[in-house]
């Protein structure tokens, strides 16, 4: 079983698929998409400003492939920019079809496109023949816009125009990310298909993620969500599948790990580290209560010093 670090625009940026994948168990991750309109073409400062990992041959600093997204409606113009993003030479491209943003699918791009199964087929022709063989070429998708009557079609599309994989987010548009995902919506499609099918949505255990393997007929999984929610997750699965102990991290372990995550961000815009420090610790305490109260304690702070000083004394409190 492979495990996939979801693309999560606005959460796992570079610094935290540095911090994710140094815990391990993550074999892949995705960037977060980058926009790509009609008639433009990116420049390289684009795609190493969301993939820095372009400089360290597209890994992590663990050593954690991570694959360039492109997200846009125009074949052209995706074929254009896939051929000169792949000259920064990523370790894959994918193509995003699941963005439910109403920005985004308004201005032709993201799970709208799966009311057009045909234009699917075409873009991921178009990035396909414009990038190296060697390159692998994947597409993350939603079982449909508002329905699934187009799934089958989407995918056989896919397949057709030679992508290497496909990642299945087990909701429709519609379903937005209201629990549950309908893993076994994925089984007709998984079962007949010739190139690997992975499977994301809702899968916060080991428990969830057997269920989801089973029910949907894939051997890979995708972690979104749940990997900010439990940042050993993927090592806490592979240890369940393959029966082996596993030491889950400690609240003050992650608390480190989130001191990390903040310290190597600290030359971003004025607000980010006050911004994610809470966005994480919301994230976190559904599976650890004490990060509900230090989130209390620095919930209306702005600058990043004032956040380090309060976590600081937090941490005196409870050593
Ligand atoms: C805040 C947020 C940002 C996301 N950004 C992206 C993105 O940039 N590209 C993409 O393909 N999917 C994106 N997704 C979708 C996730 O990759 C994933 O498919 C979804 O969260 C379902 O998986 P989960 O239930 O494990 O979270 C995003 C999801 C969230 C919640």
């Amino acid at each position: 079983m492979r495990i996939i670090l979801a693309p999560m625009e606005g959460v796992v940026d570079y610094e935290m698929r540095d911090v994710l994948t140094q815990i391990g168990g993550y074999d892949r991750c995705v960037t977060e998409f980058v926009r790509v309109t009609e008639n433009n073409l990116l420049p390289n400062r684009v795609y190493r400003r969301f993939s820095p990992e372009l400089a360290n041959g597209g890994m992590t600093p663990a050593g954690v492939p991570v694959y360039l997204q492109l997200l846009g409606g125009n074949p052209k113009s995706m074929a254009l920019n896939a051929a000169k993003a792949q000259k920064l030479e990523p370790p894959g491209i994918d193509i995003n079809f699941g963005c439910p943003s109403k920005t985004v699918n308004k201005s032709d791009g993201g799970s709208v496109l799966l009311k057009e199964p045909s234009r699917i087929g075409a873009i991921v022709g178009a990035v396909r023949d414009a990038v190296d063989p060697k390159i692998p070429v994947t597409a993350k998708i939603r079982l449909g816009f508002s329905n699934h009557d187009f799934l089958e079609e989407v995918v056989d599309n896919i397949i057709n125009a030679g992508a290497n994989e496909v990642c299945i987010h087990a909701r429709t548009r519609e379903d937005g990310y209201k629990p549950p995902a309908y893993w076994s919506s994925v089984k007709q499609v998984a079962d007949k298909s010739p190139i690997p099918v992975i499977i994301n949505g809702e899968i916060w255990t080991p428990e969830d993620a057997k269920l989801a393997k089973e029910q949907s007929g894939c051997t890979d999984i995708m972690l979104g969500r749940s990997a900010m929610r439990c940042p050993d997750l993927a090592l806490i699965i592979k240890a369940d599948q393959d029966a082996q102990p596993h030491q889950a991290l400690a609240w003050l372990e992650v608390l480190e790990i989130v001191l990390r995550y903040l310290h190597n961000s600290e030359n971003r815009h004025p607000n980010f580290v006050s911004n994610r420090s809470k966005q994480w610790l919301v994230f976190l305490q559904k599976r650890y209560p004490e990060a509900a109260a230090l989130f209390q304690r620095i919930k209306r702070l702005k600058v990043a010093d004032e956040v380090f000083t309060e976590i600081t004394a937090y941490l005196k409190t409870v050593d």
